[in-house]
């Protein structure tokens, strides 16, 4: 079976759920292509080159992060299977089966729907009810995700019916972190600006996926497209990015170092 798997990762956990599935699929015998949505166009994308097509992303309450939202709805219509993979720091409710959404009405057939719990990578002030883990709880999420990930992979390989989060509490909590997050989201979330500890590297500039930072006068500016998929925050390498004075605390709002402790771009 031919498999594509087209997916966005703001820190690297879903990047890396989406390798490690891969290479399993492919201990099982499946011709394996993954697509970061920020490397490739979607008219690059030609539908002839799959069987099955598998689409992941990071929970972003209870949404598909916009990015890949936008890249879903250009994708090509067709009829082939589907599934889709989230990965979620705590609940992640139906959203895989949500963002499926723009290619289940577009004619594919959603067989299997999941989520695979990896480090939470979302703890800014005001939105700070769980903190990012520590690296020694990190490897410990991994250990887990391992195996979860390669019982998907086998599912996936027998095109095996399975849904997660489609249940009432799912769908209902789903829906009501949406609201909440269409309707609030913005209220909460501070924007993000680089301290004087900035150097000008320009790691933001380069690796941010909605073009969210610029370089003035040897220093990061802020130009307001974020999404909040927390990579410059978390990997820019003088901890200059800030969103409000408090998280300069970094004990309190800990920098998440990746799934394998490195900055994570496409
Ligand atoms: C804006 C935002 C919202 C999030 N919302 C949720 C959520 O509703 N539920 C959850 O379990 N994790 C949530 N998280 C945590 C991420 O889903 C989780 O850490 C994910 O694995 C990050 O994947 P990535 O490294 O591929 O971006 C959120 C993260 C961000 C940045
Ligand atoms: S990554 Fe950090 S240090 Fe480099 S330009 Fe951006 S804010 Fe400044
Ligand atoms: S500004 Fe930072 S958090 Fe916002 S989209 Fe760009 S890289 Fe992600």
């Amino acid at each position: 079976m031919r498999v594509t798997i087209v997916y966005f990762s703001g820190t690297g956990n879903t990047a890396w759920v989406v390798r490690e599935l891969a290479e399993q699929l492919r201990a099982l015998g499946d011709e394996v292509t993954t697509r970061s949505c920020e490397t490739f166009a979607p008219s690059q994308i030609d539908p002839a080159e799959w069987d099955t097509l598998g689409i992941a992303f990071p929970v972003h309450s209870s949404f598909a992060p916009p990015v890949m939202r936008d890249y879903l709805g250009q994708l090509p219509p067709g009829g082939k299977p589907l599934f889709a993979v989230t990965t979620a720091g705590y609940w992640a409710g139906d959203t895989a089966w949500y963002g499926a959404q723009p290619l289940t009405d577009a004619g594919y057939e959603l067989f299997l729907c999941a989520n695979v719990e990896m480090p939470n990578n979302f703890c800014i002030p005001r939105v700070d009810f769980l903190p990012v883990p520590p690296p020694e709880r990190v490897e410990r999420i991994l250990e887990l995700a391992g195996p979860r990930v390669a019982r998907l992979a086998e599912r996936i390989h027998r095109g095996a019916e399975h849904y997660e989060g489609t249940g009432l509490v799912g769908r209902v909590g789903g829906g009501f972190q949406r609201w909440g997050y269409a309707a609030f989201g913005s209220l909460l979330l501070a924007r993000f600006y680089a301290d004087e500890s900035c150097t000008g590297c320009g790691w933001c500039v380069r690796h941010c996926p909605t073009r969210s930072w610029e370089l003035r006068d040897g220093r990061a500016r802020f130009r307001d497209r974020c999404i909040y998929c927390m990579r410059c925050y978390h990997f820019c390498p003088e901890e200059a990015i800030q969103a409000g004075e408090k998280t300069r605390e970094t004990a309190r709002y800990r920098r998440y170092g990746g799934p394998e402790g490195q900055p994570y771009a496409p």
